[in-house]
């Protein structure tokens, strides 16, 4: 790993799934130039790893789905350098919308709005609506200007499996699928953006994440919580899916006295168990932020020391509490 770019991105301009080797790099310039050209490139966001591709090429935007073997109706977010970008994807930012954006715009929060019928529809899997969001990460701003387009991104693991939020889980789920990883340090956050709809009169929070429903509900007092009701599952298509799965088992406990100590069982959680040793891997947060932070690339090190069972402690569903139990509900949830 670490070698440089296959030669054939920079001499012919290869279609997407022809890559046969993924660089590193550490220059959001090289990696913007790489997907200008139509490759595809993981880079840090402060929730997660994102794996981009520009919006406004369709093939870029199908190359996604394929390297992530993700099914074509759950739409991307599309992922902008500033807020005054919007209007290029969007149209109709109601006034919640643009409270919302006026309040954690560049951040964790993604809003849903109506998209405007030149954004290619493969992008939004053919729902009269757009995803957007601004990253407050650093580098991803860098790079995000630097593409000077409209990035489409999902997270960059492959479907069903944690998302990645360091760039080594990106390698580990794409390498040699995708042309680069811009490489950073591990995601501050840990989970997801915070998605709400504001397609229509009344905001909707479709998916719990880095920003709590208390801080949204501070601009947006009115907002409703969408069900996981199959009727909302073509509001919210990504919902329906058994997602953030390692390949242990992960079974939810309320206190880690349940936890069933073995050395091919692992125990995350907010109380220490009284015997950590008898477990393979254990990990106590001191936070609910810190367990968030480190639930994903924990499933990851459990899946690569070959744990057989995860179990995790439940949280109180307030804060990121929130996010962090419907994260591990969905990994705990039946195949
Ligand atoms: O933090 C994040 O949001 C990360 C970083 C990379 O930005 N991205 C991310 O993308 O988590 P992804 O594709 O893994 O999840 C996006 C979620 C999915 O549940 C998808 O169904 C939903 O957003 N979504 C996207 N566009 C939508 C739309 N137009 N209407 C409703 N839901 C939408
Ligand atoms: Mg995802």
């Amino acid at each position: 790993m670490g070698a440089p770019v296959h030669a054939q991105h920079r001499l012919s301009g290869i279609a997407p799934t022809d890559v046969l080797q993924t660089l590193l790099t550490d220059s959001p310039d090289e990696a913007a130039a790489l997907l200008r050209r139509g490759h595809l490139v993981a880079f840090p966001t402060e929730t997660v790893y994102g794996l981009g591709a520009d919006a406004t090429n369709p093939d870029a935007v199908s190359a996604i789905f394929r390297a992530k073997a993700r099914p074509t109706d759950n739409p991307l977010i599309v992922h902008l350098a500033h807020a005054s970008e919007i209007a290029k994807v969007a149209y109709h930012v109601s006034p919640s919308a643009r409270a919302l954006i006026r309040a954690f715009f560049p951040g964790p929060l993604t809003v849903v709005l109506r998209k405007r019928p030149s954004l290619l529809s493969t992008v939004t899997a053919h729902l009269g609506t757009v995803a957007v969001r601004v990253p407050a990460h650093p580098m991803a701003s860098r790079f995000l200007s630097a593409c000077a387009c409209p990035v489409a991104a999902p997270s960059a693991n492959r479907s069903g499996r944690p998302s990645a939020t360091t760039w080594e889980a990106a390698r580990d789920d794409l390498d040699g699928r995708i042309a680069a990883i811009l490489r950073c340090a591990p995601s501050m956050e840990g989970i997801e953006s915070t998605v709400v709809d504001c397609s229509r009169p009344e905001p909707e929070l479709l998916r719990a994440g880095a920003i709590s429903l208390e801080a949204i509900r501070t601009v947006v007092p009115n907002i409703a919580v969408a069900s996981v009701a199959p009727n909302h599952a073509v509001r919210s298509p990504g919902m329906r899916y058994r997602h953030y799965a390692p390949s242990a088992r992960v079974a939810l406990v309320d206190t880690a006295k349940e936890a069933v100590p073995h050395p091919l069982h692992a125990y995350i959680g907010l109380e220490r168990p009284s015997c950590t040793d008898t477990f393979g891997l254990c990990h106590h947060a001191l936070d609910a932020p810190g367990y968030g932070h480190v639930l994903f690339s924990f499933f990851r090190q459990c899946e690569k020391a070959g744990i057989r069972a995860i179990f995790c402690q439940a949280v109180p569903e307030t804060g990121i509490g929130r996010a962090l139990m419907d994260r591990l509900r969905r990994a705990a949830a039946p195949q």
